[in-house]
C-alpha cells in the first residue's frame, strides 16, 4: 500500500482484481464495457503502471501477473513483463514515420531477434502499415493510426494487451476491420482486456465481459450473456423499446460519481 501527496487516491475492488485473474486464466479477448467517467482507462493504467502520468495512484489493493505482485513496479518493468497498454486517441509520434513509431515501441527491448520477427509479424498483421512504411504518422488515416497504435503495442511480443477504445472515432467499415485485428491477435496467443464503448463490437469478440460503474464491477457475464441484458441493451446498444442510439448519445451517458470501493 503507498500513496503519493496531493495525489488522486485509487482503489482496486476485489471484483477488478477477478476481472484480471479471468483475463489471464482464459488468455481469450475479455471486454470492459462502461459509461463516461466508469473507471476503464484508470482500470488499464493501474494494471500497466501509467498512473503515475495522471497523478493518481493505487492506495488499497494488489495486482497480480504469472504470480508476480506488478502494482510496485514502473512501466517499463510492467511492459518487460509482457503487458503493454495501447492508449484512447493512439498517442503516436505524428512526426515519426510508420517504422520509426514501430521502433520506438521496442526501445525497452534489448533482444534483437524478437524486436525482428515482431516487427515482421506486424507488418504481416497490417498491409496497409507495410505500404506506408516510410509515411509520417500524422498523415496517415484515423484507422490506419490505430492499426499503428496496435502495431507499436505489439512490437514489445505483449502476452497481454489493453486496448483503450480502439474503435473511437472510425468509420464503421474500420471499427470491423480492428475488430478482426483484435481477434487475430488474440488466436496468435496474446490476451486482450478491451474497453470499449462500442459493446457491440467488443461483446462479438470476447468471451466475456464485465460492465463497471464508478469503479466497481456491476456485472460480469459470458459476453453472450451480456449481450442479451437488459441493461447493457439499453445502455450500450440503444436497443430500448426499439429505438437505436448512437454511439454519440451512448457516449453522453454520464453516471452520477459515488467512488465508493
Ligand atoms: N477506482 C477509482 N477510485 C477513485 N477514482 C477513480 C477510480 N477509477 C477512476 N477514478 C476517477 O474517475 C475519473 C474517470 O475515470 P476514467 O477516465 O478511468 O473513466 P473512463 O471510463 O475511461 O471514461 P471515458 O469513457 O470518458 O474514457 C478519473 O478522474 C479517475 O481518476
Ligand atoms: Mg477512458
Amino acid at each position: 500500500m503507498y500513496s503519493i501527496p496531493n495525489c488522486e487516491e485509487i482503489s482496486l475492488s476485489t471484483s477488478l482484481k477477478q476481472l484480471f485473474e479471468n483475463v489471464q486464466k482464459n488468455k481469450t479477448v475479455v471486454a470492459l464495457l462502461g459509461t463516461n467517467g466508469a473507471g476503464k482507462s484508470t482500470t488499464l493504467r493501474a494494471i500497466s503502471g501509467l498512473l503515475n502520468f495522471h497523478n493518481a495512484s493505487i492506495i488499497r489493493g494488489s495486482i497480480l501477473f504469472d504470480g508476480e505482485r506488478i502494482d510496485r513496479l514502473n512501466a517499463t518493468q510492467i511492459v518487460q513483463r509482457g503487458i503493454v497498454q495501447v492508449l484512447e486517441g493512439r498517442r503516436l509520434f505524428a512526426d515519426l514515420t510508420v517504422d520509426e513509431n514501430l521502433r520506438m515501441g521496442a526501445i525497452s527491448s534489448r533482444d534483437h531477434v524478437a524486436v525482428r520477427h515482431a516487427y515482421d509479424r506486424v507488418m504481416e498483421l497490417f498491409p496497409l502499415l507495410r505500404k506506408r512504411r516510410k509515411s509520417v504518422a500524422g498523415y496517415l488515416s484515423g484507422g490506419e493510426q490505430q492499426m499503428l497504435a496496435i502495431g507499436r503495442g505489439l512490437m514489445t511480443n505483449p502476452k497481454l494487451m489493453l486496448l483503450d477504445e480502439p474503435s473511437l472515432g472510425l468509420a464503421p467499415f474500420m471499427v470491423q476491420q480492428i475488430r478482426s485485428i483484435i481477434s487475430e491477435i488474440n488466436a496468435r496467443g496474446t490476451a486482450v482486456l478491451l474497453v470499449e464503448q462500442n459493446a457491440r463490437m467488443a461483446l462479438t469478440i470476447a468471451s466475456y465481459g464485465y460492465v463497471l460503474d464508478t469503479g466497481k464491477v456491476a456485472l460480469a457475464k459470458s459476453a453472450a450473456e451480456l449481450l442479451q441484458e437488459e441493461s447493457v441493451r439499453k445502455f450500450y446498444l440503444g436497443l430500448h423499446e426499439g429505438e437505436e442510439r448512437s454511439m454519440a448519445t451512448i457516449r453522453q451517458h454520464r453516471p452520477e460519481r459515488r467512488w465508493s470501493i
